[in-house]
């Protein structure tokens, strides 16, 4: 696996690429990988002739001063998965190189940024929008692949590539969870051994409120959750919803899609964690 720098290498690199009729497979990621970007990585492995995964902990999706300061950062030990994942060009740019002067575009990302993680993290999905736009106007990658963990984020990604007329395919890939059910995720590492040890009822709770579809309605389902959930030490939910799972949109009514899905964000103690469910009709 070659590691690339600069933008200026990145260009001439895939040029060469795409002169050879290659395609490509980009994992955009930032950093401290896990099982779950490796799964995105092998999946890019098998799609696609060459695999471009990018590390770059995007200052401009970060609301919060301190959760930026503390997100982990293991350049050496991603290099050795990336390697392992078949990757063959490793992007790990600095701020200076994708920010030589501030990025000022506001993206009209509509309705599907404007629940959840929108109001709750002010400027994230816009910053999300900016760094995603760039690496694919520097790739132009045939397919991009993005974990379902957030599922919110990949809906604002796929608006992001309809208004800039990208033709990329958006591949979204299942959520990879710890045998004990916790969705993987690089804050994870924060949490004390007390936070870890209770983090699973998340997930639990989530899929056991599945077979409770059929006995309540939409509302009587989010407030047993988040109950429940507040009920475990360590945790507060800061919001529960049920949406489309196109639109974001909460739904107040099961009839009103067929695939609906549960979204969550839970804090356990000042750790942020987010997952997913869905509720199928037939369960
Ligand atoms: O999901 C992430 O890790 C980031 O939001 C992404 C898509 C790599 C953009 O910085």
């Amino acid at each position: 696996m070659k590691v690339i720098r600069t933008v200026s290498e990145l260009h001439d690199t895939i040029s060469r690429c795409r002169a050879e009729g290659k395609s490509i497979g980009l994992v955009p990621t930032m950093g401290a990988l896990h099982a779950g970007h490796m799964s995105l990585m092998e999946r890019a492995r098998k799609e696609n002739d060459v695999v471009v995964a990018s590390v770059f902990v995007n200052p401009t999706q970060f609301n919060n001063a301190a959760d930026l300061a503390t997100y982990p950062r293991t350049e050496d030990a991603d290099c050795r998965l990336m390697t392992d994942a078949g990757v063959d060009y490793a992007f790990i740019p600095s701020v200076e190189e994708i920010y030589p002067e501030p990025d000022t575009r506001v993206f009209d990302l509509g309705p599907v940024a404007d629940v959840m993680e929108g109001p709750m993290r002010p400027g994230h999905f816009n910053g999300v929008a900016q760094i995603v736009s760039k690496l694919f106007d520097f790739v132009r990658p045939d397919r991009a692949y993005f974990g379902e963990k957030d599922f919110q984020q990949i809906a604002v990604i796929r608006r992001m590539v309809q208004l800039e007329g990208f033709d990329i395919d958006i591949v979204d890939c299942p959520i990879k969870r710890h045998p004990d059910g916790l969705a993987m995720s690089s804050r994870n590492v924060r949490l004390t051994p007390e936070q870890r040890a209770v983090a699973p009822a998340i997930h639990r709770i989530l899929d056991e409120s599945r077979s409770l579809r059929k006995h309540m309605n939409v509302n009587e389902l989010k407030t047993k959750v988040i109950d429940e959930i507040n009920a475990v030490p360590h945790m507060k939910v800061e919001y529960y919803e049920i949406v489309h799972p196109l639109t974001m949109q909460p739904i107040t009514d099961w009839n009103d899609t067929n695939e609906p899905v549960g979204c969550i964000t839970v804090y356990c103690g000042d750790v942020r964690l987010i997952d997913n469910i869905k509720y199928p009709k037939a369960l």
